[in-house]
Parts: structure tokens; C-alpha cells; sequence
């Protein structure tokens, strides 16, 4: 290989500016491997590929830094997910015990729709607070296995049902406005509530009135026609020094924060491709760094799609799982239509990604992944109930032929 000698000096720039950042942030054995690790990139053919390789290995150590500090994770599971081939995932067991055996910030998009409170026979709590109170502790650690600056999106309906903390009567039903209970509860956790489409589900297929027959003042409710699909950011404040975008030095100074969450970070190399008029240096974000960079070809949105989702409300139809027979044919009793994870695939996620379902139920969101070239994994914890129709489902789908690997953490 002719080595480029110009390239190979930029190396050398690069680490002269950036020494006294590197040996900030990394202990001597770290360092070593660092150093070993970017060796070869006075290899590359030009100065650009130079900045954007030394630009992802030091994201990488600073990533695996954070991971090594966590030390619950699992090798096994984690082997399991990383493994290299792109066979669909599914990973039995309770998705909070799964979360809390994975490392930190290696998952790049999570979308799901919760088990709903009480509305099926596989999911039954004492009372709405129980209920709230086991999802708050997975969306704790979803938060912690998300990527930062990604997103969760979260599909649910606002249940007309009882709480169960006054009445158990049917008086005690009222609309539950899940929505809003799941907005508060995520927003403390960490995460920024940023979107709401509202899911017109379209006209109710039942006949049966909501006011027992009788037309008069206080017995008259509206069937529920909507679910809400939130949209929820992952903003970590991350106040390590990350290396600029044009001229990939360390010598950076720390900004403003341009969103909450969100360090915002000016280039102090004077010798930088670009400075403004006024001689500032290029600003930037590890999020706008991740983002610009991956504006490739293969990473465009159809038309179609944006079309589809330019508007806050956006009708389509559930999915039909029961046939003439009366048989349901999907083996579960509440996926969501594939417009859903394909909408969040598209909008918040990158080709080779890896997306993760919590609450898989029937795996229509790793489905989707897998047709839009992403590492598709799902937890579901009803293993016996659901396996051979989860199976079914997938391969009618994706074709006998695709490769499903299964792990049990029940
Ligand atoms: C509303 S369904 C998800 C449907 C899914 N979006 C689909 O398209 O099929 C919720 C699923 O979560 C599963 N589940 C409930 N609690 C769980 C837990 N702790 N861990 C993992 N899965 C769980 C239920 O068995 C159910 O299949």
C-alpha cells in the first residue's frame, strides 16, 4: 500500500493538538491502547478519512469508558445481541431483568407499545399506581441502555377503565390518561418528551352503545378512537471533549448547551480548515457530529414516509388479527400495525443500527427493522403462550428462510 505522507503527518497534527486533552481523558493503559489502536490510520488516503476513523475509535474508548463503569451487564447476553450476523433476536424473559444485564448506551433506538393496564388477560395489576410503578422501573433502565441522543417511541392508548384506588365498581371507570401519566414518568427519569402523533384509529367496528341505552344527561361516553404514538429523546449532559468535525483536534472549548442536555462545543485550533469572519471556530455537538455524518444516500427517508407523517394526527387501521372464522390468526391479542415501528425506524435510526422492542409481543417492530436493514431484537417475557405464533408470524413475513436466534433469560 503507498502511504500517503501528507495523511500520515495530519495523524501527527492531530495527536499534537490533542495530547494533553487524550492524556486527560485516558489512564496510561488505556492510552496505550489507544495509540495502538489509531496506528494504522497514517495508512488512510486522505485527511479526511484520517479525522472522521480517529474521530469514531475516540467515541468508541470514551463509550467503552462509560459501559466498563456499569457492573451488572451480562457477557453471554451481550454476546448474543452483538453477535455479527443480522438474524432477528428475540430474547425471552422480563424485559427489566434483560435491560438491567446490558450495557450502557448500546442500544440506538427502542420503540414499543407497553402491556396494557389491565385491559388483557395477560396483564393484570392491583391498581393503576402498580402498574405505573412496574414501568417506571424499565423506562429507569431503558434509559440507561439507550444511545445518547436517540430516541424511545412509545405507543399507548388512553384506557377507558378503573384505577382500583377508590371504587373496584363500575363507577370507577373513567378515561386513564395513560398519555400524560407516561409523559410525567418519563421526563423524570431523564428523558425530554419532544412529540405526540395522535393514532386516528378510524371508525369503531362495535355496535354496542357506551351509554347502556339510555339517552340521557351523564350516561353519554365517546368510544376511545385514538392511541397516542411519543416520541421521547434521550439528552444525557455529556461534558467530555469530543474532536472537531473539520479538523479533527481535541482543542476544543466548551460552549453554551444549544438544547437541554446537550454541550455544545467551539474548535480553539487556529489552524482549523474553517473559522468564521470573526476567526470562530467551528461549533458543534456530539449529536450534530453524529447526525451530519451520517447523511448518506442509504439513510434517506422516502418521500412517501414524510408525506405520510407531516401531520401530528395520521389515520390508519389497527390490525385485523380475527378472521371470518372468528379465529385469531396472528396468536396475539394486541400488536400494533407495522406503519408504527416503520415510521420510528425510519425517522430515528440509521441503516445497521440496533433496535430493541422491550414488550415484543408478536415482533411486528423487529419485522420491520429487519425489511429496513437494521439489527432487529425483542424481549418478550409470555415464552410458552406466545413462541410457536411469534415463530409463524416472523417467518410469514420475512420468508422461511430467515434466521431466528432465541435466548433464554427467564
Ligand atoms: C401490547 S403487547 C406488544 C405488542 C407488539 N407491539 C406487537 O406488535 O405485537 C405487550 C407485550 O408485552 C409482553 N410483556 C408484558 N410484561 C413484560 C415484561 N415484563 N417483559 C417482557 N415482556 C412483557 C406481553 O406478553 C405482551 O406480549
Amino acid at each position: 500500500m503507498i502511504i500517503d505522507i501528507k495523511s500520515k503527518n495530519y495523524l501527527d497534527k492531530i495527536l499534537e493538538n490533542s495530547k494533553q486533552y487524550l492524556e486527560r481523558q485516558f489512564n496510561e493503559k488505556q492510552l496505550k491502547i489507544f495509540y495502538k489502536t489509531i496506528e494504522n490510520l497514517s495508512e488512510c488516503d486522505s485527511e479526511v478519512e484520517i479525522i472522521k476513523q480517529f474521530s469514531n475509535i475516540y467515541i468508541n474508548f470514551v463509550k467503552r469508558q462509560l459501559q466498563e463503569k456499569y457492573k451488572y451487564s451480562d457477557n453471554n447476553l451481550k454476546n448474543f445481541i452483538n453477535s455479527p450476523n443480522s438474524n432477528i433476536k428475540i430474547i425471552w424473559g422480563d424485559v427489566y431483568k434483560v435491560l438491567k444485564a446490558l450495557d450502557s448506551e448500546s442500544i440506538h433506538l427502542m420503540i414499543t407499545s407497553p402491556p396494557y393496564y389491565n385491559a388483557r388477560d395477560y396483564s393484570t395489576w392491583n391498581n393503576l399506581n402498580d402498574y405505573l410503578h412496574d414501568m417506571e422501573k424499565i423506562i429507569i433502565e431503558a434509559y440507561r441502555v439507550l444511545d445518547n441522543h436517540r430516541v424511545f417511541v412509545f405507543n399507548v392508548g388512553d384506557v377507558f377503565d378503573n384505577d382500583n384506588l377508590t371504587t373496584r365498581s363500575v363507577w370507577g371507570k373513567r378515561r386513564i390518561p395513560l398519555g400524560a401519566y407516561f409523559i410525567k414518568i418519563f421526563e423524570e427519569v431523564g428523558f425530554t418528551f419532544v412529540d405526540d402523533f395522535i393514532w386516528d384509529k378510524g371508525e369503531v367496528q362495535s355496535e354496542r352503545q357506551k351509554n347502556s341505552n339510555r339517552p340521557y344527561p351523564f350516561y353519554q361516553y365517546p368510544y376511545n378512537c385514538y392511541e397516542h404514538i411519543l416520541i421521547f429523546h434521550k439528552h444525557r449532559l455529556d461534558k467530555i471533549k469530543y474532536p472537531c468535525p473539520l479538523c479533527g483536534s481535541l482543542k476544543v472549548n466548551g460552549n453554551t448547551q444549544s438544547e437541554i442536555g446537550i454541550q455544545s462545543w467551539e474548535c480553539k485550533n487556529y489552524d482549523c480548515f474553517v473559522r468564521s469572519e470573526s476567526n470562530r471556530g467551528k461549533r458543534f455537538s456530539l449529536k450534530t457530529k453524529i447526525t451530519q455524518s451520517k447523511q448518506t444516500i442509504e439513510n434517506i427517508i422516502d418521500d412517501e414516509a414524510i408525506k405520510k407523517w407531516r401531520r401530528d394526527i395520521v389515520k390508519f387501521s389497527p390490525v385485523i388479527k380475527i378472521n371470518s372464522k372468528g379465529e385469531n390468526i396472528l396468536g396475539h391479542t394486541a400488536p400494533f400495525p407495522e406503519e408504527i415501528p416503520e415510521m420510528a425506524v425510519k425517522f430515528f435510526s440509521y441503516i445497521g443500527d440496533k433496535i430493541l422492542d422491550p414488550f415484543a409481543g408478536s415482533f411486528t417492530t423487529a419485522i420491520v427493522a429487519k425489511k429496513l436493514n437494521r439489527i432487529a431484537i425483542g424481549v418478550e417475557i409470555n415464552k410458552n403462550r406466545f413462541r410457536e405464533n411469534i415463530l409463524k408470524n416472523i417467518r410469514n413475513k420475512l420468508g422461511s428462510k430467515i434466521e431466528i436466534d432465541e435466548y433464554d433469560y427467564l
